[in-house]
């Protein structure tokens, strides 16, 4: 509990810049969260949203996607029902003059299901290209169809991009399974509290060893609530974030 309620309990005044730096976040696009509201883990009721959106237009922030999770057990999420829940919080942010770009796309679990979905070709996408996917794994364990995945979404011409790599324990202790992605072709995704020991000391430990090896493509801030929000400037001022940002990260470009 130490570190993190200390960091909890300082309330730090969002958009507010080090009064001993001069570092601006170059980062103007955020695509991994969950926003979309009552669908899974994330904001409860469009209150919530519109907070959290509010905060990341005063962060600074263009672009907002927002990426609910679908799963093949809990969370059963489709276009069908995250567009209409999308278009409300659109309405919301134009009714109270907030200016940023939102849009929504899921941040997909490897299970059983997954591989169907693939098939079907209709998955929830982001970029220029509309062909990048967020995918995520268990945190105990490798799922078995992992390399069948990722095969059938590259030869479907998806751009796999792996959530959060730094928190997968089994990884942990073989790193050497992070440059094996790379070759591949798989895009990492940082997750910004991680660099703050947000998680845990052993996971801000792998993201700085990703950071430090150049391993990530881009950064997310995975916020699932207001709490979320109200330490993420802390990890803004963070030596690991602001070396992330000296990558050639991707999410200004998405
Ligand atoms: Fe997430």
């Amino acid at each position: 509990m130490g570190l993190f309620s200390n960091i909890f309990n300082r309330k730090t005044e969002l958009g507010k810049k080090s009064s001993t730096s001069s570092f601006v976040n170059p980062i103007q696009v955020e695509f991994h969260s969950h926003l979309i509201y009552g669908v899974d883990d994330g904001c409860e009721v469009i209150d919530q949203s519109i907070a959290i959106l509010k905060k990341f237009a005063d962060l600074g922030m263009r672009k907002v996607i927002t990426t609910p999770h679908v799963m093949s057990d809990f969370y059963k999420n489709s276009q069908a029902n995250i567009y209409p829940l999308r278009d409300e919080i659109r309405k919301r942010l134009s009714e109270e003059n907030i200016q940023i770009e939102f849009d929504a796309a899921a941040e997909y679990m490897v299970d059983e299901g997954f591989e169907k979905k693939i098939e079907e070709g209709n998955l929830l996408t982001f970029g220029k290209d509309n062909k990048h996917v967020l995918i995520e794994l268990p945190f105990m364990t490798e799922p078995p169809n992992l390399n069948a995945v990722l095969f059938k979404l590259q030869i479907a011409g998806y751009t796999p991009i792996l959530a959060h790599p730094e928190r997968y324990m089994y990884y942990g202790n073989e790193r050497e399974k992070f440059h094996e992605l790379k070759d591949r072709g798989i895009l990492l995704q940082l997750n910004i509290l991680s660099c703050l020991g947000y998680y845990s000391k052993p996971v801000a430990d792998v993201a700085a060893y990703l950071v430090n090896n150049k391993l990530i493509d881009l950064v997310g801030s995975d916020v699932h609530h207001i709490r979320h929000m109200q330490i993420l400037p802390d990890a803004l001022e963070h030596k690991i974030y602001r070396k992330v940002c000296e990558l050639e990260l991707l999410n200004n470009y998405l």
